[in-house]
């Protein structure tokens, strides 16, 4: 009751009432002094940029939820777990708010809490030292146990901070187990009741396999719940999780159709069919601000659309840096991937050498398949002066091979998003890319009067000839300029797409 109502106790036959007089009712707030309560969003993800970064994953956690916390109606968190990688520069800043026990199955595990506000996002950190104090974020034998405890850490740090989302935004398998525990566990809690989960699929390859005989004692899951996890006689975390959201996306709206099939599907496309009325397909966006070609300090030279010099000079610099014959007519195509097997490598190897015969230059940074590795660095010898490989994952220098490229190529066997090919049309460097997930949403062919170059079959051929149509665009200095400056202007930004995600939220929260 407000303070400012008075209240007037009548005596009637009844029991005392209190009667409220008319003049004295709460008068309604002035429009502007309505105070809506902020909807609370968590991202619930394995890795975040800019604190820790393996991929694409972390660049869509760091720049989605920033762009949602820019609209005031929103509350905006993400949770990570406090790898011994993140980075120092960030970390030393992380103010340590706590610690609580995380009891899975037998076991009841220690979970500091850390937290940090950037760009109106507040980040918070699980610490275990036991899973976590160890090199990079992915890869150990106990995965399973390491992210089983980060999740049941994500359920009991919302107590402890009094944080109950409105929205859980579980990201990939290793947030799925979030999910399942909200609804085996933690919503017949009155506070977590109202929590509706939300998972996006960033790569359905990767879905976090299990034998079945832990769930109960590693995953603390009883096998009343077995048919929500168990798929192929596993345990199927991400399975489990597109069973029990009340909405699961992916990153593309392409990629969204394309795992409703086997081809893509990695296994996966009859539970996806199953549950097709609650998938979206929201393409992913980049961050305008952290790639910009205008004040990118890893440049050797800054440039925009308006004034293209610059790009030149990247080019140059780039090529001596590479120790390639510095050409500014000899078109340098780049590749920058993990090297694996669904980035469309083994069309490049089918027929990279017969596209060396014209004068070009090619450039591949990344790691991955030691197959992979070697032929590269192997065509690197065998080409010198027209090829250069650098086996390694160098941020520095991908945006020096951004900026000082000209055409960039992606033939993925399959892309979710993909996020390169927008970087690069961002740096005014063309994509050439298969028409597959992402990738297709992005680029669209230069004959119909697109932003870059595109083939549709998985065939190198189809490939080479594209490449070639596109160093012949190339050669006319006008008509490659207009190009540039097309790809340059396509809007990568998360404008349209966060508007996607928070139209799913609304619908959830009706
Ligand atoms: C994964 C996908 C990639 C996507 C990224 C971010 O790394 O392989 O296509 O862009 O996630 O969603």
């Amino acid at each position: 009751m407000s303070a400012s109502t008075k209240r007037t106790k009548v005596k009637t036959a009844e029991p005392e009432i209190e009667v409220m007089k008319a003049s004295e009712a709460p008068v309604e707030a002035p429009e502007e002094a309505k105070v809506t309560p902020k909807k609370k969003i968590l991202f619930v993800a394995s890795e975040a940029a800019p604190f820790i970064a393996t991929g694409g994953l972390a660049e869509v956690i760091g720049s989605l939820s920033k762009a949602l916390a820019r609209d005031e109606k929103y509350d905006v968190r993400v949770v990570i777990p406090l790898y011994q990688d993140i980075k120092k520069e960030y970390r030393k800043d992380f103010k340590f708010i706590g610690n609580t026990y995380v009891s899975l199955s037998w076991r009841n595990q220690y979970c500091g809490v850390f937290e940090y506000t950037q760009d109106n996002v507040t980040y918070y950190f699980l610490d275990n030292e036991y899973y976590f104090k160890r090199p990079g974020c992915y890869g150990y034998y106990d995965d399973g146990e390491r992210f089983a405890f980060f999740c049941r850490g994500v359920m009991e740090v919302m107590n402890f901070i009094g944080f109950y989302p409105d929205i859980m935004h579980c990201h990939d398998w290793q947030a799925a187990l979030a999910a399942l525990y909200l609804k085996t566990i933690y919503c017949f809690r009155p506070e977590y009741q109202f929590i509706r989960a939300v998972f996006t699929i960033h790569n359905i390859e990767y879905q976090g396999k299990y034998s079945l005989d832990i769930l109960e004692d590693l995953f603390g899951i009883s096998y009343h719940f077995q048919n929500l996890v168990e798929y192929d006689r596993c345990i199927n975390l991400m399975k489990g999780a597109i069973e029990c959201c009340e909405c699961f996306s992916t990153v593309s709206p392409t990629y969204a159709q394309e795992i409703k099939d086997p081809y893509y599907s990695h296994g996966l496309d009859p539970i996806i069919r199953r549950n097709e009325f609650k998938l979206r397909g929201i393409l992913n966006g980049i961050d305008p601000d952290y790639y910009n070609p205008a004040t990118d300090v890893a440049l050797f030279e800054n440039y925009s659309e308006e004034d293209l010099r610059g790009k030149a000079v990247c080019k140059e610099e780039l090529q001596r840096m590479l120790n390639l014959p510095v050409k500014p007519d000899t078109p340098v195509v780049a590749m920058i991937t993990r090297l694996v097997t669904h980035k469309g490598l083994d069309l490049v190897k089918e027929v990279i050498e017969q596209a060396l015969r014209q004068d070009m230059q090619f450039v591949i940074l990344g790691t991955g398949d030691s197959s992979y590795e070697n032929y590269f660095s192997d065509l690197a010898r065998r080409y010198p002066g027209k090829v250069v490989s650098v086996i390694s994952f160098n941020s520095d220098l991908s945006r020096k091979i951004y900026s000082g490229a000209d055409i960039f190529l992606m033939p993925s066997k399959s892309e979710p998003c993909g996020l390169s090919q927008m970087i690069a049309s961002r740096y005014g460097t063309v994509a050439i890319v298969r028409e597959t997930g992402g990738l297709k949403d992005s680029i669209t062919p230069y004959g119909a009067g697109g932003n870059g170059f595109t083939f549709r079959d998985y065939n190198a051929y189809d490939m080479l000839y594209v490449i070639n149509e596109a160093i012949g665009v190339y050669r006319n200095k006008e008509a490659w300029k207009e190009l540039i400056i097309k790809a340059m202007r396509t809007d990568f930004t998360w404008a349209s797409s966060a508007r996607e995600y928070e139209e799913m939220y609304r619908n959830l929260l009706k």
